[in-house]
């Protein structure tokens, strides 16, 4: 009722008076008077004007379900969330409330997570308050092996958000790092977990480091922030509702088509060392080709020095500009 509450004073431009909260909510003044204080003292600064009604004149910078479930315009996609002031992993969380039967498109996010996962069995630094961990559950309903690809997904839908909000030049690198001036600003973590009913169920996490003014020394020279590359800090939830509302959006088309081919030219459009020298960092051997772009699998595409062509799938297989990190 709280989220209801906030969504009508929000989206009305002037004032609201306690009359048509208490018809639209259908709940009395006392419970809208309780629930607008708890907003008060949430952060939120809504003014009672005599006469006329409330008005929203700020609000806080908050990742709350209640401020993230009063902006939210899509059909799925986070539309619900569920919040942690602390977790050790919102991926962990989702897979538990997965088996619950939280439903597809929902969302955890956490202000700090104490054991944050990476890929590779690393883990994510995940400081309180500063940035955006979150976990999307998702119940596709298509062939298992596709389930990989939601990593590219999140990857288009990250990369769009940020380069739309802050006008910042966003580069995707192959598979799913999203990189500002050839720096880390963000990761996504893909889990799937089998069902006993023999569904299957993804988790897409994302890191992504907004209002971060440095990094541990391990990581200071390949990550950065939102902050550190526009030059002022942001709200984190514009960037939740926006990465969002192009997920939302992308997964469609991938679900439509059933693999990626709709979503090709906008990846490529965003990867780092295309048409460019890499190295691959095969298990079983490295070697060195021209990145070419994705396959709609998500695989890359690579061209040898005598002109063939291979593609990476990316399992264990890493690649590097043939210079360094990126
Ligand atoms: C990577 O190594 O690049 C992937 C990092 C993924 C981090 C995110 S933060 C939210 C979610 N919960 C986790 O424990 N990991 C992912």
């Amino acid at each position: 009722m709280k989220i209801k509450i906030l969504r009508i004073i929000r989206e009305r431009m002037g004032t609201v008076t306690l009359q048509e909260l208490c018809q639209e909510c259908g709940v009395s003044k006392e419970t809208v008077i309780r629930l607008i204080r708890q907003l008060v003292s949430d952060g939120y600064d809504i003014e009672l004007e005599p006469g006329k009604g409330y008005r929203l004149n700020s609000y806080p910078e908050s990742i709350s379900s209640c401020e993230l479930m009063s902006r939210i315009n899509t059909q799925w996609a986070g539309k619900r969330v569920y919040y942690r002031e602390e977790t050790e992993s919102t991926n962990d969380d989702a897979k538990f409330l997965a088996e619950e039967g939280m439903e597809h498109g929902s969302l955890v996010i956490a202000e700090t997570q104490t054991a944050g996962k990476g890929r590779r069995g690393r883990s994510w630094c995940s400081p309180k308050g500063s940035s955006i961990y979150m976990s999307m559950l998702l119940r596709p309903d298509l062939p298992v092996d596709r389930a990989s690809m939601l990593t590219l997904v999140m990857a288009v839908s990250v990369a769009d958000a940020l380069s739309q909000l802050y006008d910042l030049e966003v580069k995707i690198k192959w598979p799913n790092d999203i990189l500002i001036n050839k720096k880390k600003v963000c990761g996504i973590l893909t889990e799937l977990y089998d069902h006993p009913d023999h569904t299957y169920s993804v988790v897409v996490g994302t890191g992504i480091n907004v209002n971060q003014k440095g990094f541990p020394e391990e990581i200071a020279e390949i990550a950065t922030s939102v902050l550190i590359e526009k030059g002022d800090s942001c709200n984190r939830a514009d960037i939740v509702l926006a990465v969002m509302e192009y997920f939302e959006y992308y997964y469609d088309l991938f679900a439509e088509g059933g693999d990626l081919s709709a979503l090709v030219d906008i990846y490529d459009a965003y990867l780092i060392n295309r048409n460019e020298q890499v190295k691959i960092l095969d298990p079983a051997g490295e070697y060195e080709g021209l990145a070419k772009g994705i396959n709609d699998r998500g695989e890359l595409i690579v061209e040898l020095a005598d002109g063939k062509i291979t593609t990476v799938y990316s399992g264990e297989v890493s690649v590097r500009g043939i210079y360094g990190y990126t």
